[in-house]
């Protein structure tokens, strides 16, 4: 199997995960990879390794180049299973001299898999640790996403290995991002960060903000999933900027499930509504499409409109559902609205506002609840109520 060269004595000797559909509730529709890279100096050292069933690929790239149990240093910068799935055996085979990772690392590690004798070493900003010929050192970025999380940079060769940070599910032959579909990558990227990164916005923006101020030269960025960026690393700063400062693109998007279509009939008469206005939009029917592909919408829209009829005085299981997964990641800086229909007691509009007050959202209408199935005059009502979002969405944008 063959090991990627990123530049001199520095390779990707990672996995590709073709089979991969669902990565723990994140539908990956298209696959992903788990990057390991080693870099070749006096001390020869391997940064992450892979998840448990894929550590033979990596075992195999790495013995392109070099007899595993050369390798000096393996640097962990991050310690969910599908990074260190393999580490034990690794261990066990390299007998590394150490294990550089982060404090919150080294508890991590202790917690998952409970070696004491391990030769753990704490990285810490400001203390570089020489290869040889090559230098790394360290950026902690705690809770990018887990409080272990941390980044490392190869200073001679600026390349930043970012963890999870940077990535994308994609499983492809190629490995680098000027050698796959954009259009593909964008969307990869944009899904990555909707579902792993959007709770920890805040945090992110400070990261790209300090990145800026240390005026780092970034040749490459390396991330553990998806393609290195080589030619246009700008690409995905750029992108986490804007989405880490929560701004949208100004469309809105029509998020709902329907029992007997009235609901749905609803939403498309809110859609003529913004059409009224000029506001591109998007119908979601959450019988259709799977949450982690409806949060990557979100992160882009600046309106979210939520419609569900009334069951049992609650919502439809799968709205229930979405709700909850959407208020766990908590998407910024979104106006929002309400709709439904309802038999007798009707309590859905109020349950989809609640759950948006909670998500700080700018509730711009009460909501609109219809009984049973709507009439030309509710259509009116509906059509408004999206000519209410889009005027609304408008006058944000020119403020
Ligand atoms: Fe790719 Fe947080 O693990």
């Amino acid at each position: 199997m063959n090991p990627v060269k990123l530049s001199e004595n520095v390779y990707w000797v990672g996995a590709v995960d073709w089979d991969v559909r669902d990565f723990h509730g994140y539908s990956t529709n298209r696959g992903t990879t788990y990057n390991a890279f080693l870099i070749m100096d006096e001390k020869i050292t391997l940064i992450d390794t892979v998840k448990k069933s894929k550590k033979h690929d990596m075992i195999a790239r790495i013995k392109e180049i070099v007899d595993p149990e050369k390798i000096d240093y393996i640097v962990v910068n991050h310690v969910e299973m599908d990074h260190s799935g393999s580490l034990p055996e690794m261990v066990d085979l390299i007998k590394p001299e150490k294990i550089i990772c982060s404090k919150m690392g080294e508890k991590a590690l202790l917690q998952h898999f409970h070696q004491e004798d391990w030769p753990y070493q704490i990285a810490k900003p400001g203390e570089d640790v020489s290869l040889g010929a090559k230098t790394l050192s360290f950026l902690e970025t705690r809770m990018l996403h887990w409080p272990d999380s941390m980044f490392t940079y190869l200073v001679e060769d600026q390349i930043l290995f970012s963890s999870d940070a940077f990535g994308e599910h994609l499983a492809t032959s190629e490995r680098f991002d000027d050698e796959v579909d954009q259009a593909i990558l964008l969307e990869e990227l944009t899904k990555y960060y909707a579902n792993i990164l959007t709770l920890y916005s805040p945090l992110v923006k400070k990261l790209i903000a300090k990145v800026k101020e240390m005026n780092l030269p970034i040749k490459m960025i390396a991330p553990d999933h998806g393609v290195i960026w080589r030619t246009n690393p700008g690409m995905a700063l750029e992108a986490y900027d804007k989405w880490s400062q929560g701004k949208g693109d100004g469309n809105a998007l029509i998020i709902y499930d329907t029992m007997w279509h009235s609901t749905e009939e609803m939403a498309k008469r809110i859609g003529s509504g913004l059409q009224d206005e000029g506001i591109s939009h998007q119908l979601v029917n959450l019988r259709y499409n799977h949450r982690s592909d409806v949060m990557r919408d979100v992160l882009n829209a600046s309106a979210i409109i939520l419609g569900c009829p009334t069951l049992n005085n609650g919502l439809l299981p799968r709205m229930a559902g979405f709700l909850m997964y959407m208020r766990g990641l908590r998407p910024q800086n979104k106006i929002g609205a309400a709709f439904g229909s309802y038999g007798w007691s009707g309590e859905s509009v109020k349950l989809l506002n609640s759950a948006m007050v909670d998500m700080k959202f700018d509730i711009i209408d009460e909501g609109l609840k219809v009984k049973y199935v709507p009439e030309d005059k509710d259509y009116v009502q509906c059509v408004e109520l999206g000519r209410k979002v889009g005027q609304a969405l408008k006058a944000k944008k020119s403020a």
